[in-house]
C-alpha cells in the first residue's frame, strides 16, 4: 500500500498549489496611476478621495445599486453599520455562530448582549427556524455571516421575520463577496451590510479594509459616513471638516487610504471572473469527490456561492484515526487546508461571560468537527483537482478501517 507522506512516504504534490495574487499586475498599475494623479496635482495622497470614490462607485455597480462608503477593516465596517443603526442601549443581537471575533466584539464594544444562534445541520449557516428560537424581547438586531462562502439560505425570510417584529438585519459578507441566492447577491437582504475586504479575502483592497453597504440612503447612509469619521458631515463639501465644530457627534476615526482603494478597485474589477473560476473549479471537485471517496464528502455546494475555503467532511466511522490526524497527513501529501476551524464562537472560552446565556451551537459544532477546510483560489484547475482527490484517496486507503 501507498505510505502516507505524514509516515515518512513521498507525497502526491511535489510543487507547491498555485498562488493567489490579490496584489497582482493590474492592482500595481491601479497604485502606480493613482501616484502619478496626486503628483501631477502637487498632492499627497488624501483620505476620501478620488480613488476611494471610484472604488465605492463600481461597487454599487458591482451590487447592482446602492451606496457603499470603503473604511479601514471588515471589523470597522461591521462596527460603524451597526454604530448606523442606532440600537437602544443595552440591546440583544442574534449573531451566527461561525464568524469572526471582531463581528461579536463590535457587539460587546457597543454595549450590547450577544445571543448565539446554532446553524442548520451540517452546515455553518443559520436558518429561520434556528433565529426564531432564539429571539428575546430585547432582540433589536440579527448579524447574519454568510460563512464558508455559502449564502444563507433563509435570508429572505429571515429578513422578512425581522421586519414583522420591528428588528434589523445586518449581513456580514466577509466570506461570500458576490454570492447569490436566486441571482440577488447577498449584502442587498437586509438593512445594511458588512464587507471585509482584507488580503484574503475575493476581494481583496490591500492588507485591511472593509467596506459598509446600504441600499437604504436615506435611512442610513449619511450615519455610515458621520460614524466612519468622527462624526463628519462628509457629503457637504463646502465647509472645513477639518474642524470639529462641524461634526454632528462623537465617533472613531475608519478611514482607508488611495493605495487600499486603488488595489481593491482593479481587484474588484476581476472579482466577478474570480467567483466565477472558483466555482468552475468547486463544481468539477465536489463531483469528483462524490464519485471517487470513500470516507470524504463535501458541503453542501450550489452555483451561488462566492469560493472562499470549502469545507470537506471525514466519516470518522469509517477511519482509524481522528479528523485532525486524516487532515494532518493531506497537508503532508502537499493539500493547503486548515485542519480544525477556529471561527466558532461557542469555542472561545473569553466569550462565555458576555453572551446571553450558555446556549452551545450544536449543530455548528458538530460541523466543525466532522470537516476540515481545503483552501483554493482562482489559479486552482484540473490538475489541483486531480492532486486533492488523489491524495485524499491515498490517505481513505491507508487508514481506512
Ligand atoms: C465573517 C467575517 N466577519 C468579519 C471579519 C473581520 O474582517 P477584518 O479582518 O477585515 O477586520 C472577517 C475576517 O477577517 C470575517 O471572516
Amino acid at each position: 500500500m501507498n505510505k502516507p507522506a505524514i509516515l515518512g512516504g513521498t507525497k502526491v504534490r511535489k510543487i507547491p498549489m498555485p498562488v493567489r495574487f490579490a496584489f497582482g499586475n493590474k492592482e500595481q498599475a491601479e497604485v502606480l496611476k493613482m501616484i502619478k494623479y496626486y503628483k501631477a496635482k502637487n498632492e499627497d495622497p488624501k483620505y476620501s478621495g478620488l480613488w476611494e470614490k471610484k472604488f465605492c462607485n463600481e461597487f454599487n455597480n458591482f451590487m447592482g445599486g446602492g451606496f457603499t462608503n470603503a473604511v479601514a477593516s471588515g471589523t470597522g465596517a461591521i462596527y460603524i453599520a451597526m454604530k448606523a443603526l442606532e440600537l437602544q442601549p443595552n440591546s440583544d443581537v442574534l449573531i451566527s455562530p461561525v464568524t469572526c471575533s471582531g463581528a461579536f466584539s463590535c457587539i460587546t464594544e457597543q454595549g450590547h448582549t450577544p445571543v448565539l444562534v446554532d446553524s442548520d445541520k451540517n452546515s455553518y449557516n443559520i436558518t429561520l427556524e434556528q433565529v426564531k428560537k432564539r429571539i428575546t424581547s430585547k432582540t433589536k438586531l440579527i448579524q447574519v455571516t454568510h460563512a464558508a462562502g455559502e449564502p444563507v439560505r433563509d435570508i429572505d425570510k429571515i429578513v422578512k421575520f425581522a421586519k414583522s417584529k420591528g428588528i434589523l438585519v445586518l449581513e456580514d459578507c466577509s466570506q461570500a463577496i458576490g454570492a447569490r441566492i436566486k441571482n440577488k447577491l447577498v449584502g442587498t437582504f437586509g438593512d445594511i451590510a458588512a464587507f471585509s475586504t482584507m488580503y484574503r479575502k475575493n476581494l481583496a483592497a490591500n492588507s485591511s479594509s472593509g467596506l459598509v453597504y446600504t441600499t437604504n440612503k436615506r435611512k442610513y447612509f449619511k450615519k455610515i459616513l458621520a460614524y466612519s469619521d468622527r462624526g463628519k458631515i462628509l457629503w457637504n463639501d463646502q465647509l472645513d471638516l477639518r474642524d470639529p465644530k462641524y461634526s454632528l457627534f462623537p465617533a472613531l476615526n475608519w478611514n482607508t487610504d488611495e493605495f487600499s482603494c486603488a488595489i481593491g478597485l482593479a481587484n474588484l474589477r476581476r472579482l466577478s471572473n474570480t467567483n466565477k473560476k472558483r466555482n468552475y473549479f468547486l463544481k468539477k471537485l465536489v463531483s469528483e469527490i462524490i464519485n471517487e471517496c470513500e470516507v470524504c464528502y463535501p458541503y453542501n455546494y450550489h452555483e451561488g456561492f462566492a469560493p472562499f475555503y470549502f469545507p470537506i467532511f471525514v466519516d470518522q466511522k469509517k477511519i482509524k484515526i481522528s479528523k485532525i490526524r486524516f487532515a494532518k497527513a493531506l497537508q503532508n501529501e502537499g493539500i493547503p487546508l486548515g485542519e480544525h476551524y477556529g471561527c466558532l464562537i461557542s469555542t472561545w472560552k473569553w466569550a462565555r461571560k458576555y453572551l446571553k446565556d450558555k446556549f452551545v451551537s450544536k449543530n455548528a459544532l458538530h460541523a466543525r468537527n466532522q470537516c476540515f477546510h481545503l483552501y483554493l483560489n482562482e489559479n486552482y484547475k484540473e490538475k489541483e483537482i486531480k492532486d486533492i482527490v488523489k491524495a485524499i484517496k491515498k490517505v481513505e486507503m491507508y487508514f481506512k478501517k
